[in-house]
């Protein structure tokens, strides 16, 4: 039986995992794949002398490239640099590669599907987005005949873990992320996590794919959950709401918006009920309606199952690999029209402005608490933002309602 050779690049929680699935699934994979699967280098700058794997080791890129019999390189090293390098050189030397890497894809996608399609060997990264959620495949293969009106989503397992046990449990955000980075969810600097900058990336891959417009992350209005506390879970429980921070890439007539932030979401919608290190993303579009994928969106085990599977189409198709839409790199911002999206926002000042907010917002709802917490109507960011200017108090938090 012939054998697909493969590299891993990076022996961290996702490599490893994907050595594992390999190694435990072997059987499952022959039958799924029609053929075996060899895994012949692993490039890591540590050494790994008591693992099953510790003579395919290497510390050096050029042992990948040089071997002819691999057919494949698989990409999990996290970052930009040398993720980058290695790709191009993996695509120009005629090998396949397959990433979890959804910085590098969100950085540089449209330049490795170009390179890839020139060569005619593939580029994938199904596991770039939901971890282990059948996402990216479903949005190429069967939702692209409809006219996509948003796309939204729970996209980072550690913030959804991090916000759940703030919720359920009452933990503080220093706790639960401690246990998030335990399980191996967090990213290896857990700032990507919590200021946003993950959900970002995979927002910018699933629009330059919804979309055909592959926008420069740096310019997606992007706002992660270190600034929720305890105040406002408790005034989202009064409001039957939950805190999720979701990306969305809105497609209206009058352009898209892109945005990563906390939203306030009525407790029994379908995303309010995803917890823990679950993640989900809604596709809204016409005729077809709200479809939902669901399911682990980080770790070793699920992460490593998305990066298998895309070995399919690749031995599947071999050369005739099925192009990927989308990547086309747009060179405006994101954030152009982010000033005019309207929504209902909950906001918190100091206590005693309340006379302020009715003279400048007009008749608003306010919340029972011991601070001047109340909800706009729905309203542009530009007219919440000068409306707040001109009340002139530090604003506690400004949530937008989904
Ligand atoms: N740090 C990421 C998360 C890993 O928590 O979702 C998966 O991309």
């Amino acid at each position: 039986m012939k054998k697909h050779g493969v590299a891993i690049l990076g022996f961290g929680v996702v490599g490893g995992g994907v050595a594992d699935l390999l190694t435990n699934n072997r059987e499952e994979i022959k039958n799924y794949l029609g053929c075996e699967v060899e895994i012949r280098k692993i490039l890591d700058l540590r050494d790994f002398p008591a693992s099953p794997f510790a003579s395919l080791v290497t510390h050096d890129f050029a042992d990948v490239l040089a071997d002819e019999g691999v057919d494949t390189v698989m990409e999990m090293m996290g970052g930009s640099h040398p993720a980058y390098e290695y790709t191009v050189a993996a695509l120009k030397a005629g090998k396949n590669v397959i990433t979890s890497n959804k910085e590098v894809v969100a950085n540089f996608g449209d330049e490795f599907v170009a390179i890839a399609n020139q060569m005619g060997v593939s580029y994938r990264f199904e596991a770039a987005v939901g971890g282990g959620i059948p996402v990216i495949n479903p949005l190429i293969g069967c939702v692209r005949q409809n006219k996509v009106r948003e796309v939204r989503g729970i996209l980072n397992g550690t913030t959804n873990y991090i916000l759940t046990k703030m919720f359920t449990y009452g933990d503080s955000f220093e706790n639960a992320l401690a246990d998030a980075q335990a399980k191996g969810y967090a990213e290896a600097n857990p700032a990507a996590d919590v200021m946003g900058t993950d959900a970002c990336r995979k927002i910018t891959i699933l629009t330059a794919l919804a979309a055909d417009k592959l926008f420069d992350v740096n310019t997606v209005h992007t706002e992660g959950i270190t600034g929720i506390r305890k105040a406002d879970v408790l005034a989202a429980e009064k409001l039957g709401h939950r805190i999720k921070l979701l990306g969305r890439c809105i497609l209206g007539d009058e352009g898209e918006v892109v945005m990563v932030s906390p939203f306030l979401l009525p407790s029994d919608s379908p995303l309010s009920t995803v917890s823990g290190v679950y993640n989900a993303v809604e596709v809204v579009a016409e005729p077809l309606g709200n479809v939902m994928f669901y399911g682990q969106g980080a770790g070793a085990g699920a992460t490593a199952s998305a990066v298998v599977g895309d070995l399919l189409p690749i031995i599947a198709y071999g050369s005739k690999n099925p192009i990927v839409p989308g990547f086309n790199r747009v060179d405006y911002p994101a954030s152009d029209s982010f000033a005019g999206f309207k929504s209902k926002k909950y906001i918190a000042l100091p206590s005693g402005n309340e006379e302020k907010v009715r003279e400048v917002f007009g008749d608003v709802a306010f919340i029972e608490s011991d601070e001047c917490a109340f909800i706009t109507s729905c309203e542009s960011e530009k007219e919440t933002d000068e409306a707040l200017a001109a009340i002139g108090v530090p604003v506690l938090s400004k949530i937008r309602f989904l």
